[in-house]
């Protein structure tokens, strides 16, 4: 097929870079005992409760899930303080990223992005055919106040990963009020928040607060992370009732399945399990940067559940021998820092695994 039957805006698109799976490195390099630590999943896995629940729930997949999402709304609502009606629910949060985009952007509306983050909300910009303001950050951490400084009256969407992948910084509280002050009503504002469980800092924004108080804002979380349903593809969005409304004109109509809601509710149900993962999490994080500051090697401040390291070596490279030691991390060419790294906390053995091979590499 010719190029002239794909809208333009199609072509300017390019496709996600996943995080190379276990199987394809098995494939290639025909070797086993393979570990992840590149797609910032959860090492501790579900909890027990999820898989009993995703389990029992198989007997019913002959029937349609509920579109609606009724349980899980309830469990959400509750879990989250905020009403059943301030909730969208996607196959992971990128739908409802996806979502937003077709509700809101046309031809000549920008979003503002910081430079190295998630790459779906350029994503959404293009394929809406819409400009996307890429802000260079301070220390790879958003600028909130040069984002401020390039709102124009076109600006439609601003989105701030936070904490941003793949840095792993944070905005605080007074730089996000900062932001909001000066945001016009005509914008709204995207807080992604996939890894917010995680966090450790006590200066992050209470940006369900802002919605509450009926600001145009809209908060993404997810099951992906924490909860370690990475595979199952559930999210969701809290925002005012009438922006939930609108997205969910575009929303497929069943688009969350339903062994998927199934282990969403059961993990809500299991807070010991996110104190455990938090746990591990954290020691990882101490691990790997007490590590990482004996190699001399330059990071970021993660509040997240991984870590963006200048390896200071063409990281292609160093990506490519840690594979050949059964180590799967992530690039940061992909994210424009040819040097960077972002390696995902691991168990403590993993851990110690990648410093070892990182170390070797390295040498
Ligand atoms: C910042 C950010 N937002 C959204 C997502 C998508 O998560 P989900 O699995 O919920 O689609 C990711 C996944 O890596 C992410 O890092």
């Amino acid at each position: 097929m010719t190029e002239e039957f794909v809208r333009k805006n199609v072509l300017r698109l390019r496709p996600y870079v996943p995080g190379k799976p276990i199987e394809e490195v098995e494939r290639e390099l025909g070797i086993t005992d393979i570990i992840k630590m590149a797609s910032n999943e959860n090492a501790l896995g579900p909890s027990p409760k999820a898989i009993e629940a995703m389990k029992k729930s198989l007997e019913d997949v002959a029937l349609y899930p509920d579109g609606n999402c009724y349980q899980l709304r309830l469990a959400v609502a509750k879990h989250c303080g905020v009403e059943p009606d301030n909730l969208i629910f996607g196959n992971g949060s990128d739908d409802i990223i996806h979502m937003i985009g077709l509700t809101f952007l046309q031809q000549n509306d920008e979003c503002l992005q910081g430079d190295v983050t998630f790459s779906q909300y350029e994503a959404a910009a293009t394929l809406n055919d819409c400009g996307c303001c890429m802000v260079p950050m301070k220390d790879f951490t958003f600028d909130v106040d040069a984002m401020a400084d390039r709102i124009t009256e076109n600006t439609k969407l601003i989105f701030i990963a936070n904490p941003n992948n793949p840095t792993g910084t944070m905005v605080t509280q007074k730089e996000m009020e900062r932001l909001l002050a000066r945001m016009p009503e005509r914008c709204f504002l995207v807080m992604d928040e996939a890894y917010y469980e995680y966090v450790e800092s006590d200066e992050y924004p209470r940006s369900i607060e802002w919605v509450k108080e009926g600001r145009n804002v809209i908060v993404l979380r997810t099951f992906s992370k924490i909860y370690a349903l990475a595979g199952l593809r559930v999210g969701y969005g809290i925002a005012r009732p009438d922006i939930v409304g609108y997205i969910n004109r575009v929303r497929e109509p069943f688009n969350v399945n339903s062994v998927a809601m199934a282990g969403a509710i059961a993990s809500l149900e299991d807070p010991d399990q996110v104190k455990r993962s938090r746990e591990l999490n954290s020691s990882g994080k101490k691990y790997l940067c007490a590590e990482f500051d004996r190699m001399g090697l330059p990071y970021s401040p993660s509040e997240a559940n991984f870590i963006w390291v200048d390896v200071k070596k063409d990281s292609v490279k160093v990506f490519k021998e840690m594979l050949k030691r059964g180590v799967i991390i992530r690039t940061g060419d992909i994210f424009g820092a040819p040097t960077h790294i972002r390696v995902t906390m691991g168990t403590k053995e993993q851990n110690e695994r990648f410093i070892a091979a990182l170390a070797e590499v390295l040498a």
